[in-house]
Order: structure tokens, then sequence, then C-alpha cells
């Protein structure tokens, strides 16, 4: 979709980046000529996750083992980074998340989606914006939402309330840090089957109607769960030059699920010809009756 040498010369941190949307996005910057850092919890996952890309795409990747909830190990792995060169971009990818009844919620519960999305997640981005500040060294930065940060969601309030949170930060630092040329952006992503999401978020019972993955795909507008690449693709291109004026935006790419939940005859996607044809003569009938009675 675009030159392979895109993103030669930048340098972007993946939190997240060892496994699901986070790997996939590092293959895609890989891919496109940028050296990519990847950041984790789970260090084994991050090098066997880092010897898998740099074989496939024969790129510049390196691995940190970080938990973004602790923020003095921000503050000592992105001086770490910096030592070895500025970066160019961070994505903040990395996240937690399970679905239960918010009155079945303890202060911890809440506390441990908040503590790594809103908390740790703010924590990356001022860290790296400081640094950025003060080298005056320009930046990209794409935050991983939802969107829920339009209409919220049942059943995952605090990962609804944190990517809020993120959302608004976005837009706040968007104007704030316009003057330092560091951009902020999000992408809000609708059904994208990972394995770390959809066994937390998936609940496969019969008053669900099956599976996350099934029901995703027959209530999408466009009948199927998003690929990778077009995840990666979008990605590739808000971590781009050439777009410098795009920033403090959140962009969906969910096949237009979340609109078509508030249009009022989405449902009406599903009807057959004869249906329409049927609706046609039964609006044609009320309308001449209506002229009948008006004459
Ligand atoms: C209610 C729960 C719970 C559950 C944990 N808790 N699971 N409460 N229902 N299912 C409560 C516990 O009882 C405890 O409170 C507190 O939360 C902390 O529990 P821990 O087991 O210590 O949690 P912790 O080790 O901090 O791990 C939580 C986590 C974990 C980090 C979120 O699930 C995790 O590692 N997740 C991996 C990353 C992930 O979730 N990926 C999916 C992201 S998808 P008490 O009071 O008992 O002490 C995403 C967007 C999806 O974000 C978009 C889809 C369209």
């Amino acid at each position: 979709m675009f030159d392979k040498n895109l993103l030669k010369g930048k340098r972007i941190l993946v939190t997240g980046g060892g496994s699901g949307l986070g790997k996939e996005m590092s293959r895609h910057f890989l891919t496109y000529g940028a050296e990519v850092i990847i950041c984790g919890r789970r260090d084994e996952v991050l090098q066997k996750t880092a010897t898998e890309l740099a074989d496939e795409t024969k790129g510049n990747i390196s691995a940190h083992s970080l938990d973004i909830r602790d923020s003095l190990a921000i503050e000592e792995t992105i001086n770490n980074i910096f030592d070895e060169g500025p970066l160019d971009g961070l994505v903040n990818n990395a996240a937690g998340n399970f679905i239960s009844r918010t009155n079945d919620l303890s202060p911890n519960g809440f506390n441990a989606i908040a503590s790594i999305v809103f908390h740790g997640t703010f924590n990356m981005t001022n860290t790296v914006g400081k640094k950025w500040i003060e080298l005056n060294k320009p930046g990209t930065i794409l935050s991983i939402t939802t969107t829920w940060v339009w209409t919220g969601s049942p059943f995952v309030v605090p990962s609804a309330m944190s990517k809020s949170g993120i959302n608004a930060m976005t837009k706040s630092l968007a104007v704030e840090w316009g003057p330092h040329n560091i951009r902020l952006n999000c992408i809000a992503p609708g059904p994208f089957p990972t394995e770390g999401a959809w066994s937390r978020l998936s609940p496969d019972t019969e008053a669900t109607g099956g599976s996350m993955d099934q029901s995703s795909m027959s209530s999408n507008p466009m009948g199927r769960v998003g690929e990778m690449s077009e995840l990666g693709n979008l990605a590739t291109f808000l971590m781009a030059d050439g777009c410098d004026y795009l920033t403090g935006q959140t962009i969906a790419i969910d096949g237009g699920a979340y609109l078509s939940a508030g249009g009022t005859f989405s449902s009406l996607g599903k009807l057959k010809d004869e249906d329409w044809t049927n609706i046609r003569e039964t609006i044609k009938k009320s309308n001449e009756k209506d002229k009948k009675m008006r004459s």
C-alpha cells in the first residue's frame, strides 16, 4: 500500500508490542523500514516476538520488559531508550480489560484496569513528551482506544472510562503540544479478533447468541470482523510524515459498526429485494389513501 521506505529512519516504541494488535502494528512498521522497540510485561513473549518479526521482516527490532503500571520503571526505560537514540514515535497500545457486571467490581477490580489504561498511558505519554520537549524534537503519539469513547459500554465500565480519558488527553495535548510539533491521534478499532482480548471479552454462552466473533460478524454492516492488515495500514499512515497537520483526531476502523447502532433503520440492511418491493407498495397505497381523504 505504501512506499517500502515510508518509515525509514524512524524509531517507534510500541507498548504491549509482544502480542495482539501491538505485534501486528510492529510488523507493519518494520515492513516499512522503521526501527521498532516493543515493551510489555512478559519478557519471554517479547523475545519470541522480536525474534519472529526480525526473521520475517529483516528489520531492526528490540525488546524491553516494562509494566506501564510502574511510573518509575517507565522513567528508567524511556531514559535507557533515549540514551541509545531519540524516539520519533510512541504507540500506546498496552491495555487490560475483562467483562464484569459493574456492581460486582471492587475498587481493586477498577484499579486493575485504570492503572494500566488510564494512569499507564498518561505516564508513558508524558514521559516521552517531556523528552521531546527537552530535546526540541518533533514526535508522533498514536493511542489505541475503542468506539466506547463515544458510546460508553456496559460491562466494561473501567475500560470505557479509561479509554475516554485517553481520548480527552489526545485532544488536549494536540493543542498544548502542537507548538512543540508533537502530534497525537487515536485509532478506535472495532472487532479485530486477538487471543488476549477475545478470551477475556467473548463469553460463548447461549444468552449472548454465540461467541463475540460470530455476533460481531452478523451485526457488522460489512458482515465481517476487521483484518489486521487494515489496522496496520492505518497505524502506518498515522505514524508517517506527510500528514503532519493531522492531530487530535480519533479514527474509528470498525466497518461502520458503531454508527450502525445509532441509526433508526440500520436493521433494514437485512431486507431482501421482495421485502423492498412490498414496502414500496405499502407506502404507495398509504399515500393514495391520504390523497383520497384530502380530495
Ligand atoms: C471481576 C475481577 C475480574 C473479573 C479480576 N478482578 N478479574 N473482578 N471480574 N473477571 C479483580 C480481582 O478480584 C481483584 O480485586 C482485582 O481485579 C485485581 O485482580 P488480579 O487478578 O490481581 O488482576 P491483575 O493481575 O492486576 O490482572 C488484571 C489484568 C489481567 C491486568 C487486567 O486480566 C491481564 O493481565 N490482562 C491481559 C491484558 C488484557 O486484558 N488484554 C485485553 C485487552 S483488550 P480484589 O478486590 O478481589 O482484590 C482491550 C480492548 C478490547 O482493552 C476492545 C474490544 C472491541
